[in-house]
């Protein structure tokens, strides 16, 4: 069985994320989004609410489950016997943070390897920090979430960018 965690905060989900999940989904049997639950980081939305948000988004792929966790990425993959983590790389900034994560992944737990995803061209500049920064300011950002995660966004932020701190 060849499975892959796909981990990330995913605050909220955005396509740029499901454009990664979109390149690898053919090339493992199974592949759990694994949701960071890190209250210490102040998400917008709760673990729940950013699993629910994944679920619907992917609810289209019949290998890709998804599940939150908490602490080492490492002991997730153990715990879920996961070989692979896939993380998506959007420009050189990305790929030296994201180098350095995976070596040090990789020397807690020799058995993962991680699976770097060039991002497409046209996504490589999505962010979930910047989809909430423009929705905090009253600007549409239909074209870079689902619609759910766009209406879940305007409920919680506000059209005008009401209680944008929050
Ligand atoms: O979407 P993000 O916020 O860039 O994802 C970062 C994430 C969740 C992959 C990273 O913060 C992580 O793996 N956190 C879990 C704690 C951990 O294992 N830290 C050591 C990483 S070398």
């Amino acid at each position: 069985m060849r499975r892959a965690v796909y981990p990330g905060t995913f605050d909220p989900i955005t396509n740029g994320h499901l454009d990664i999940l979109r390149h690898v989904v053919g090339l493992f049997d199974e592949i759990i989004v694994g949701v960071l639950h890190n209250p210490a980081k102040h998400p917008l939305f709760t673990v729940d609410e950013r699993v629910e948000f994944a679920r619907e988004a992917t609810q289209g792929y019949a290998n890709v489950s998804v599940a939150s966790f908490s602490g080492l990425l490492v002991d997730f993959c153990r715990a879920r016997d996961a070989s692979y983590i896939v993380r998506g790389v959007r420009n050189p900034a990305d790929l030296q943070v994201e180098m350095q994560m995976a070596q040090m992944n990789e020397s807690l737990y020799p058995e993962v390897h991680t699976l770097f995803v060039p991002a497409s061209p046209a996504l490589s500049f999505v962010s979930s920090s910047l989809v909430k920064d423009i929705a905090s300011h009253g600007g549409s950002v239909r074209a870079f979430v689902s619609d759910v995660v766009n209406d879940a966004l305007v409920r919680r932020i506000g059209q005008n960018g009401a209680n944008a701190e929050g």
